[in-house]
């Protein structure tokens, strides 16, 4: 059987990322650049900058992934996300994979950004190094996507055969670690600053509310933030007036230690709890752990005490990047017309 070698396209949000893949399996090149810093004074994505970075950068990272299979003649056809993400980023990467497909004569396959994020899992070999890859998920397999942007649980019985069991009807769980981490005056992003400061806090000593679910598997953050600013306002002596950004100058290191370890603890809790009620009632293979959330050492041992394998895709598989574009592509095959694929920001799955 011939090989298909796919270059993938993601521009969701503020990674600029092309990769290129053989077969769903083979990672050739990967390609990522971030804006992320930019985002920092700010404490939060802003689109504009966002998608101004994409455009400068999308020309240089997709060549230095073409380069590295030697050019145009070793790409067979280009996979593209085409959302869900922020339209500005968005459009910078769908309208160069039209083109590319246009004047390269390639075929173009489009993506839903969340549905491959699991994908990354599907990764299982490559040449470059400083990759941990591991053997590919077994159908059915559960997938918990988390980052800034999602909170997703799906359930994959083939590649073409899935279900959305849940999400979040609110803020994303990174997001929700991002506006803890503001409220607490620690830097963004959050996920790393409130897991430190998690480390060497006591949950006991705030009592913030159990955000499981009790049934079903939708997810819900937003409360959890509030509940943590309120927790805050008293213990710094101050009532729900006091406004946000005047709260972390009135705390003590202990004090927000103690409130960053009691909310990653109920968040973890919620996402460990809905996963393993699933894990219950769908009986998959195996688990697959995506995106940005992913990273956070307290989940990740958390859910390694499920009775049901966990793969966790190598950390840069985890956040946003083109590798499971192309790896999905391939599986999905999902052909798009390069004169008619529109962006799609709210891309549901
Ligand atoms: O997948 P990602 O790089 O970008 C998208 O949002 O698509 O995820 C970024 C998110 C941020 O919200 C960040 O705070 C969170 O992942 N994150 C973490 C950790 N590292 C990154 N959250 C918790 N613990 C971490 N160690
Ligand atoms: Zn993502």
């Amino acid at each position: 059987m011939t090989q298909m070698r796919i270059l993938g396209i993601e521009t969701s949000c503020d990674e600029t990322a092309a990769a290129v893949v053989e077969d769903g399996r083979y990672l050739i090149s990967n390609v990522v650049a971030s804006s992320a810093r930019l985002h920092v004074p700010y404490g939060g994505v802003i689109p504009e900058i966002a998608a101004r970075s994409q455009l400068e950068s999308i020309v240089p990272v997709i060549n230095e992934a073409v380069t590295a299979v030697g050019g145009w003649d070793g790409i067979d056809a280009i996979a593209v996300t085409q959302g869900p993400g922020l339209i500005g980023s968005l459009l910078i990467g769908g309208l160069s994979a039209r083109s590319l497909a246009l004047l390269r004569n390639k075929p173009l396959y489009s993506v839903n950004h969340v549905q491959a994020h699991p994908y990354a899992a599907f990764i299982e070999k490559t040449k470059l190094p400083g990759y941990k890859l591991k053997a590919q998920p077994r159908f059915p397999y559960l997938a918990l996507i988390v980052s800034g942007g999602h909170t997703q649980l799906v359930i994959y019985k083939s590649h073409h055969n899935y279900r959305l069991l849940g999400q979040t009807t609110d803020d994303a769980v990174g997001e929700a670690f991002d506006k803890v981490a503001k409220v607490l005056g620690l830097p963004y992003p959050g996920g790393p600053s409130v897991n430190t400061a998690a480390k060497k806090g006591r949950a006991g000593n705030v009592l913030l509310p159990d955000v499981t679910p009790k049934s079903g598997c939708d997810f819900s953050f937003s409360g959890l933030k509030t509940a943590v600013l309120r927790a805050g306002q008293s213990l710094a002596g101050k009532d729900f007036t006091l406004p946000s950004s005047a709260l972390s100058g009135l705390l003590s290191v202990s004090q927000k230690q103690d409130l960053a370890a009691a909310f990653q603890d109920r968040a973890i809790t919620a996402l460990t709890a809905t996963l393993e009620r699933a894990a219950k009632e769908y009986r998959p293979t195996d688990i697959v752990v995506a995106g940005g959330v992913a990273a956070n050492v307290a989940l990740r041992a958390a859910l390694d005490r499920l009775p049901t394998p966990v793969i966790y895709p190598d950390i840069k598989l985890c956040t946003d990047n083109a590798a499971m574009v192309a790896s999905l592509a391939y599986y999905q095959r999902q052909k798009a017309d390069p004169l008619k694929l529109g962006v799609e920001p709210n891309l549901s799955m």
